[in-house]
C-alpha cells in the first residue's frame, strides 16, 4: 500500500488499485483563480497585491477583525468582488466532485468561501468550510442573524450594513483574522488520520491553523500537491508527490490516468 514512485502515474495506479477509498483534500484559493476569482497572494494577480487604494497598514488587515471594528469599508469595497453567485466552478471544483460521486472522498477542507465546492456538486455535510462563508452574517457585537437580501444589497452599494438590533457592525460570517474558526473545523482536523490519500490544491498552506492539516495524515499515507508552486512542509516525506502548475491541468492529467478523463468532463460541462 505504498506508491512504486512519486510521480503522477504511480498515484493513479494506486487509486485504481484500490488503495485509496478515503481521501481526503485541502483547498484554497488556487483552485478558483481560473474561474476569474484572484487569489490572495500571487504576486502580481493576488488580492493583497492589488489593495492600494483601500490605504490599508498592510494587505492583510482588510481581513483582520480589529480593523474591520474600526475601518469596516476597505472590507465592503472589496467584498463585491469576492461575493458568491457570478463564478462558475472550474474543472479543478468538478474534479472534487467527482471523487465524492465514486465514493472516495473521506472530507474536503475547504478555505474558499467562494462556495463553489457546492456549486460544483460537493454535498454540505462532506465539506468543511475552514474560514467561514458567505452563507450567513450578523452583528459583530450582539451576535445577531443579519437578513442575507440586506447584506446583498450593502455589498452591491459597497455600502457598510448595520446590525437592526443593536446598530453594531454586521459581517458575513467569513473568519477574519483574530476569529476562532467554526467548531466544525477542530471537530474535523484530526480526520486527516484515517485518510489514505491526501491531495492537497490549490493553497500557499500561510495561514494557520489550516496550514497544519496536512500533518494529520499517518506517515506513510501519500500526499499529493497539486499546485503552482511547491507549499509547506508538502515533499518533505517520502511518499508525497508534487504536481507542479497549473491545478486543472494536474486534475487532468492525473484523471486521465486513473481511467476518468471522459466522466470528468461530462461532470464539469453539466
Ligand atoms: P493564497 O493566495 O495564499 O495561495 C494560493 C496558492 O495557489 C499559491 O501557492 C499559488 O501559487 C497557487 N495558485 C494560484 N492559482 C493557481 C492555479 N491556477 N493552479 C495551481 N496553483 C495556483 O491562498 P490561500 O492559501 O487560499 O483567509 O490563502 C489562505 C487564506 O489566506 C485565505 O483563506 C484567506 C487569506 O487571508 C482569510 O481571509 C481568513
Amino acid at each position: 500500500r505504498t506508491l512504486d514512485s512519486r510521480t503522477l502515474e504511480s498515484v493513479a495506479t494506486f487509486i485504481k488499485n484500490g488503495h485509496a477509498r478515503k481521501i481526503v483534500v485541502m483547498t484554497g484559493a488556487g483552485i478558483s483563480t481560473s474561474a476569474g476569482i484572484p487569489d490572495f497572494r500571487s504576486p502580481d494577480t493576488g488580492i493583497y497585491a492589488n489593495l492600494a487604494q483601500l490605504n490599508l497598514p498592510y494587505a492583510e488587515a482588510v481581513f483582520d477583525i480589529s480593523y474591520f471594528r474600526n475601518n469596516p469599508l476597505p472590507f465592503y469595497t472589496l467584498a463585491q468582488e469576492l461575493y458568491p453567485g457570478k463564478y462558475r466552478p472550474t474543472i479543478t471544483h468538478s474534479f472534487i466532485n467527482l471523487l465524492y460521486q465514486k465514493g472516495l472522498l473521506l472530507k474536503l477542507f475547504t478555505q474558499n468561501i467562494d462556495c463553489l465546492e457546492r456549486e460544483a456538486g460537493v454535498p454540505g455535510d462532506v465539506i468543511v468550510e475552514a474560514h467561514g462563508s458567505f452563507a450567513r452574517q450578523s452583528c459583530v457585537e450582539c451576535k445577531h442573524p443579519y437578513p442575507q437580501d440586506l447584506m446583498q444589497k450593502a455589498i452591491h452599494e459597497k455600502s457598510v450594513p448595520t446590525c437592526l438590533e443593536c446598530n453594531g457592525l454586521v459581517k458575513p460570517e467569513i473568519v477574519f483574522f483574530g476569529e476562532q474558526l467554526p467548531t466544525e473545523f477542530f471537530a474535523n482536523r484530526g480526520l486527516p488520520v484515517e485518510a489514505d490519500l491526501c491531495i492537497v490544491m490549490g493553497t500557499s498552506l500561510s495561514v494557520q491553523p489550516f496550514a497544519s492539516l496536512p500533518e494529520f495524515c499517518s506517515q506513510g499515507t501519500p500526499r499529493v500537491l497539486i499546485n503552482q508552486e511547491r507549499v509547506g512542509t508538502m515533499g518533505s516525506r517520502s511518499d508525497d508527490v508534487l504536481i507542479l502548475g497549473d491545478c486543472d491541468g494536474g486534475v487532468r492529467k492525473l484523471a486521465e490516468a486513473c481511467g476518468w478523463l471522459e466522466e470528468l468532463n461530462e461532470l464539469w460541462a453539466k
